[in-house]
Order: C-alpha cells, then sequence, then structure tokens
C-alpha cells in the first residue's frame, strides 16, 4: 500500500496542525506514510521551514510529512488572486459578473500547476494514492500526467461546481472538461454539483456517459460521485464544551452568523433580514441581538473591499436605527476568533445563521448542530444554497436570502420555536452530522480511489 499524498494550496501549519480536514486525514496518513504538498510565495517565508532545494521547502513536526513548492510572488498572486480567487471562485459561486479575466492570470495558474507537478513528480513513488484539492489546482493530474506519473490521482472540489450556463463565460471552458478527465475520480460536494458536472461535461460531443456512471472523455475515463464533507464532531463538541467565551447579556435571544467575508456568504442579504425583523417586530427591540463574525480574506482582490464596506454600512445603519444605551442590534467582528470561543459561542447561541448565496457545503452549519445542547438545541437556520441543505434540509428552517422579508418571517420563527419542536429538529440533523462526519468522507473517498488504484493495475 502506497503513501497518501495531499495537496492543496496551503499546507497546514503549525507543530500541531487542528482543523477538520488535517484530523480526518492524519488518521489515513498515519497508517500508511504521509506527505502534504502546498505551494508558497517566496515573499511569505514559513517559520521553522527547511531548504530542501530547488525551492522546496519542508517542515517537520506533524505526524506526516510536509512540504511547499516556493513560487516568485508576482506568479503566487496571479495565480491565487487572480485565477483562482478573480476567475475560478466568482464562476463556481455563480458570479459571473465578478470575473476578471487577465490573460496572465491564466498563464500564472497554468505554470504554478507545472512548477508544483514537477516538484510532486520527484517526490511521489509509483503506488502512492494522489489526492489533489480544491480550484486551485484543477489543472494537476494533466500536469502529473505530462511528467510521465501513473499514479491513481482524485480530486476534491470544496466549492460549488459551475452550471452548464455560466461555463462558457471562462474563455476556454473546454480545458476544465479537460483538466477534469485526467483525474481517476473526482468528488463533488453534493448531488446537484455532480448534475451540473455532468451537464458541463454534456456540452462536449466526445464526452460518452457509461453504464457505471463513469465518463470516456476522449482516451479518458474519470468517475464524477458526490462525498459530502464533515466535520469530526467529538472533538468540536468538547471545544464547545470547554470553551469560557460568553454571549452577554443572557437575558437577550442571540443569533450568531460566522463566516469569511465573502460575497458568496450572503451576508448583506443578512443584515437587512435582520433590520426588516426589528422593523415589523417592535417587540424583539432590546430583546435579541446578532452576533455577525466576519473573518477577512483575500483583502487585495476588490470585490472582496466592497463587500466590506457594505457591510460596514448596512450594520452601522441598523445599529444607529434600533441602538439604545443598553443595545446594540448587531454585534459586527470584522476579524476571525479562535476555533474554540467560536464553538463556545455556537452553543449559547439561541440560533445558527447559515444563509449563503452559494456555498459547496458550509461547515459552520454541521459546526452549530454538533455544538448544541440535544436537550435544549438552538435552531439552525439554512439557506438552499448551502451544500449542507442536501443533508439538513429536512428539519433546518429554510430562509430565502433573495427575500428579506421571508427571512426577517423564519428568524422569528426559529426565535419563538417551543422546546420540543426544536429538540425535534435538532435530532436527525445531529444523527446525521454524526454520521457522515469527517472520517466517513475521506475514508469514503480514500477507498474509492484506492479501487481505482486496483482497477488500474488490473487492466494493465
Ligand atoms: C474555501 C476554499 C478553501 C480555502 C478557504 C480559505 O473554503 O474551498 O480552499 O482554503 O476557503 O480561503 P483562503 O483563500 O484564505 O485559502
Amino acid at each position: 500500500m502506497g503513501r497518501l499524498v495531499i495537496v492543496s494550496n496551503r499546507i497546514p501549519l503549525g507543530s500541531n496542525p487542528s482543523g477538520g480536514l488535517v484530523v480526518a486525514l492524519e488518521d489515513a496518513m498515519a497508517r500508511r506514510g504521509g506527505l502534504w504538498v502546498g505551494v508558497q510565495p517566496e515573499g511569505e517565508p514559513i517559520d521553522g521551514a527547511t531548504d530542501a532545494g530547488e525551492g522546496v521547502i519542508t517542515l517537520d513536526g506533524a505526524p506526516f510529512d510536509r512540504a511547499a513548492v516556493c513560487m516568485p510572488d508576482r506568479l503566487y498572486d496571479d495565480y491565487y488572486l487572480g485565477y483562482a480567487n478573480s476567475v475560478l471562485w466568482p464562476l463556481c459561486h455563480g458570479r459571473t459578473e465578478l470575473i476578471d479575466q487577465q490573460p496572465r492570470y491564466r498563464k500564472a495558474y497554468e505554470e504554478v500547476n507545472r512548477r508544483l507537478a514537477r516538484s510532486l513528480a520527484k517526490m511521489v513513488e509509483p503506488d502512492d494514492l494522489i489526492w489533489v484539492h480544491d480550484y486551485h489546482h484543477l489543472p494537476l493530474a494533466a500536469a502529473l500526467r505530462a511528467e510521465g506519473l501513473q499514479n491513481a490521482i482524485g480530486f476534491f472540489l470544496h466549492i460549488p461546481f459551475p452550471t452548464a450556463s455560466n461555463v462558457f463565460a471562462l474563455t476556454g471552458a473546454r480545458d476544465l472538461v479537460d483538466w477534469l478527465s485526467d483525474y481517476d475520480l473526482v468528488g463533488l460536494q453534493t448531488r446537484r454539483d455532480v448534475a451540473s458536472a455532468m451537464d458541463v461535461f454534456r456540452q462536449f460531443p466526445e464526452s460518452q456517459f457509461l453504464m457505471d456512471g463513469s465518463i470516456r472523455f476522449g482516451s479518458r475515463m474519470v468517475e464524477i460521485k458526490s462525498f459530502p464533507i464533515g466535520i469530526e464532531v467529538a472533538g468540536f463538541r468538547e471545544m464547545a464544551q470547554r470553551s469560557e467565551a460568553r454571549l452577554a447579556p443572557r437575558s437577550r435571544k442571540w443569533i450568531i452568523g460566522a463566516e469569511r467575508l465573502d460575497y458568496s456568504k450572503g451576508l448583506p442579504h443578512r443584515l437587512r433580514a435582520f433590520g426588516k425583523l426589528l422593523e415589523q417586530e417592535a417587540d424583539l427591540r432590546g430583546a435579541v441581538s446578532l452576533l455577525q463574525i466576519a473573518s477577512p480574506t483575500r483583502e487585495d482582490v476588490t470585490a472582496y473591499r466592497e463587500i466590506r464596506e457594505e457591510l460596514e454600512q448596512l450594520s452601522g445603519a441598523v445599529n444607529g436605527r434600533y441602538s439604545d444605551i443598553n443595545y446594540t442590534p448587531i454585534q459586527y467582528l470584522n476579524r476571525g476568533i479562535p476555533r474554540d470561543q467560536l464553538a463556545g459561542l455556537f452553543a449559547q447561541a439561541d440560533v445558527g445563521l447559515v444563509t449563503p448565496l452559494a456555498d459547496g457545503m458550509n461547515l459552520v452549519a454541521k459546526e452549530y448542530v454538533a455544538a448544541q445542547d440535544p436537550d435544549d438545541p438552538g435552531v439552525l437556520v439554512l439557506s438552499s444554497f448551502a451544500g449542507a441543505f442536501e443533508q439538513l434540509g429536512e428539519t433546518a428552517l429554510i430562509a430565502n436570502p433573495y427575500d428579506p422579508a421571508q427571512m426577517a418571517r423564519v428568524i422569528a420563527e426559529a426565535l419563538l420555536m417551543p422546546r420540543e419542536e426544536r429538540i425535534a429538529r435538532h435530532r436527525p440533523m445531529l444523527a446525521r452530522v454524526e454520521e457522515e462526519d469527517v472520517a466517513w468522507w475521506s475514508s469514503s473517498f480514500i477507498e474509492a480511489l484506492e479501487a481505482k488504484r486496483l482497477g488500474g493495475d488490473f487492466l494493465d
């Protein structure tokens, strides 16, 4: 059995890297041996890294090997801020009007993946399983195949798959299909994403859909399947219980929202709906507050600077209108907070608001469910645009971010919901989050990829 080689834009840092994905993959890497590889801009050196030559740095101190391939800053920016986050991110989140296609972005994207493939080819053994993560590295399998690698290579897209009606906004849309078909297995978050992917392949006449669900594209064959990512439930719950963070005053009801400050998260829609709630329900003024945590991200991309300004204005407007000496309706934090504190705040909040406009999965929805006391749980308010809707949509309350009045009504319903109904809605969600956790996710993917490797050997 070969090692598990994980590739993602960022490698997990610190001597004790935590976070669900790392915890999930750590097990498999401990069993079979593991290597985690990413890329790093030269201008941002990593503390404690060792220069391994040829532009590669390595890190000690984790239960698996870690390496990063260094890229010149300008090239890295054009790849990360440019193609990944100004072209692919808006495309996949259905915001084609925000796409900024510059020829140099595309060149940098391919170049970074080519350089990464060249370094990886030297690190990888013939029977290693390679698992590539996310939209930063779509062309990596093609680049690795060009280096002569025949390993089983899997890909998991953490964000939504673009729809067939949006995909042609991408100059070279066909390349997307080409890149994907060099993988043996492509994992997507939801069945909806798989349907979009099939639809995109269908736009190209050389795609052949086989009986076993895989697709033949030219001389290559790829299987596309949904593997909804989960969380590490016990660890998150313990963190919530140990946390000393408090929502105060307790006499008030609390609604919580926590995400990266991203335009896909529907934050302005949420603040408008909360404003509407206070406008319509005078009784709730002074009785309910929204804690909105929005951690800054990708601030060198214009669309992110704009959404930040919009939110500051909106929260200011609601607060200006309804604040009192002892009451601030919206506590808006424009920064991230430590995960253990967040877990504690989730546990105490009466309502968890997860209302994105588009989202691959949204793990906050699952974390909020996991952090609740099953005997007196809070209410999850979810939009149907989060990937989590496929697993939790039956008993979460569903809000439509495009209809502020409807969202305000749903929030009011959540705030007033009797305990029995809260328990009845929470129980099946918790069961699902526990069953389909992050270990289930990673082992299903790895097993499916391993089957490709064995299948491949057999056919050879
Ligand atoms: C999303 C993406 C991840 C990414 C994360 C943080 O969840 O799917 O690949 O790492 O956002 O974004 P950042 O640009 O800061 O890495």
